[in-house]
């Protein structure tokens, strides 16, 4: 079983909006709402990837609700805490004549202590039954940045891979807990490290210093694929991933899509190489559709044989 971690979790509002311009009165030409945050993407892109998948987190009053049974309705299995604020909307405006997407992520709600141990005593009882867990996006308010670098040592513990996808602080933190694998995109990953990235060989020795911070492996996206440290010691083997640019209908939570690929092809034990080819093909795949996390794994078979695997020498250290 795999475990998805979501303690943002929303109702994820697209509206396709033409001429998309700020101060103007706009009418939605298209629209969808479906249950987001980016552990519950990943939960989708699983399930249909036909993996067991148990989506679990916080959520609450009515919006808490329709993220449930939107959930069930899609046949996700999952085991959500109720809290007594309000879980948020979450709204995407894309704009199809230019191509561009604004997102509105409204705050959130407050998390208790009480919620956040009935929370944490739930995750822990789920990780006896899982052989992998995914933690990602942020964290609600009211919650310490050191909470996924606590999951990570707990969840760690009892054997279960940890995968995380967080950024700030909470993914500093959570870095030196020794996750198994993080998968910060570029901006991300500049923040981790603390500087910005000129070319590959900056990128590569960020990746390196990553797995010096704690993570066993690193991914990174990029627009065009990834650039990945990962194996374990001694064939851990730095690897760019490119895929051909596809003209995209909604490259919101293509990441999402990527690292559901990602634990679906490691799951099912195949090679970092592969690994790492799938997650490519489904972030790619994934932005042909409206919704996040949405893929098809039939294009996904077929975009596969598009993804090239470059294996690149890692830099020799200054
Ligand atoms: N237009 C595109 N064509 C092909 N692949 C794409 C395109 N846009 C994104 N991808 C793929 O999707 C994956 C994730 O990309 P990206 O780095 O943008 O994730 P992200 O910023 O974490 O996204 P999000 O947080 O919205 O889920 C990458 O592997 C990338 O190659
Ligand atoms: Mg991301």
């Amino acid at each position: 079983m795999i475990i998805t971690v979501t303690l943002n979790a929303a109702i994820d509002k697209t509206l396709a909006v033409p001429n998309f311009a700020l101060g103007r009165r706009h009418r939605a030409v298209e629209q969808a709402s479906m249950a987001g945050g980016k552990g519950v993407n990943v939960a989708r892109t699983l399930k249909a990837l036909g993996q067991p998948v148990i989506a679990t987190g916080v959520a609450g009053g009515s919006t808490g609700t329709r993220i449930i049974e939107q959930l069930t309705g899609d046949a996700v299995l999952n085991d959500f805490v109720r809290i007594r604020e309000e879980s948020r909307t979450s709204t995407a405006v894309v704009d199809p004549t230019s191509g561009e997407q604004t997102e509105i992520n409204e705050r959130g709600p407050a998390v208790s202590e009480a919620e956040l141990d009935l929370f944490v005593d739930k995750l822990l009882y789920l990780a006896k039954g899982a052989a992998m867990c995914v933690f990602s996006g942020s964290l609600p308010r009211g919650i310490e940045p050191s909470l996924y670098a606590r999951l990570v040592e707990e969840v760690g513990r009892l054997g279960v891979t940890t995968v995380l996808d967080a950024e700030g602080e909470p993914l500093r933190l959570a870095t030196r807990a020794e996750p198994t694998v993080v998968s910060p995109n570029e901006p991300e990953a500049e923040e981790l490290v603390g500087h910005e990235f000129g070319d590959d060989s900056d990128r590569a020795a960020a990746l390196r210093s990553i797995v010096e911070l704690g993570a066993r492996e690193a991914v990174m996206t990029m627009s065009s694929g990834c650039l990945a440290l990962v194996g374990a010691e001694p064939e851990r083997r730095l690897r760019r991933v490119v895929i051909e640019a596809l003209e995209p209908v909604s490259s919101v939570g293509s990441g999402d899509a990527f690292l559901a690929g990602y634990v679906a092809a490691r799951y099912g034990g195949d090679t970092p190489e592969e690994c790492l080819r799938f997650a490519t093909a489904c972030g790619a795949e994934s932005t042909q559709h409206f919704g996040a996390g949405v893929v098809d794994p039939k294009v996904v078979e077929r975009l596969l044989a598009e993804v090239r695997v470059e294996q690149v020498e890692e830099p020799a250290v200054p």
